[in-house]
């Protein structure tokens, strides 16, 4: 499935074309316009059986009354399109990832593990020293990009999913010091 992307100018890349950086700074003000959360719900929905409109992305990082987010998305580019992301929920020192996506055409190319791994960077300067996420046990890949990057399983949820068809599956729950 090929996901249309946004083009996103102002993210430098590398030789490769490849860019990640911040949607929000450590401030927790939005970088970008708009239409930048269409595209995150486009990667999200492809990427997820429980989609996220464009709106919840908008107020998770612009909050209507004005707030300043706890939350930090991390973007990746390709030669200017977006093709991935990575959004943190801040809470004081420690922080959790609550989702991670790279575009289904994008996918084991070694494009996760280098957003994760940069974006760590990125949030470690945040003075965050903890960084928390649960994964379906089901999904080897992400399980795979995770320990790639020396998260550690601290716990597991029993049946903490369900799919749409009943179906329910474990959590496990990851964690890595910075
Ligand atoms: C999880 C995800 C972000 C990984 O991104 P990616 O760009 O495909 O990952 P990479 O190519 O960097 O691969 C990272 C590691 O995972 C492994 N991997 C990637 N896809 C895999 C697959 N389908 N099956 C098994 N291993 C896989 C790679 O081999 C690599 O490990 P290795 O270097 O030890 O071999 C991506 O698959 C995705 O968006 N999945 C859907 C959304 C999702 O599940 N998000 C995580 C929610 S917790």
């Amino acid at each position: 499935m090929v996901v249309t992307a946004k083009i996103v100018k102002n993210i430098k890349s590398n030789t490769k074309g490849l860019g990640v950086a911040p949607l929000t700074d450590r401030n927790g003000l939005c970088q970008l316009d708009d239409e930048i959360f269409i595209s995150l719900a486009k990667i999200h929905a492809s990427s997820f059986e429980k989609q996220w409109p464009a709106i919840g992305f908008k107020n998770m990082f612009r909050p209507p009354d004005g707030r300043k987010t706890h939350y930090r998305a991390m973007l990746m580019v390709k030669k200017n399109l977006l093709i991935g992301f990575v959004i943190f929920l801040k809470m004081v020192d420690e922080a959790e990832i609550i989702s991670m996506a790279i575009a289904p055409n994008c996918r084991g190319k070694g494009f996760g593990h280098i957003l994760l791994t940069k974006s760590i960077e990125l949030i470690k300067a945040e003075a965050i020293k903890k960084v928390f996420l649960e994964v379906n046990i089901q999904n080897i890949a992400a399980i795979k990009t995770y320990e790639q990057a020396n998260f550690e399983q601290i716990s597991i949820r029993k049946g903490y999913y369900k799919s749409k068809a009943g179906v329910k599956a474990d959590a496990l729950i990851y964690a890595k010091s910075l």
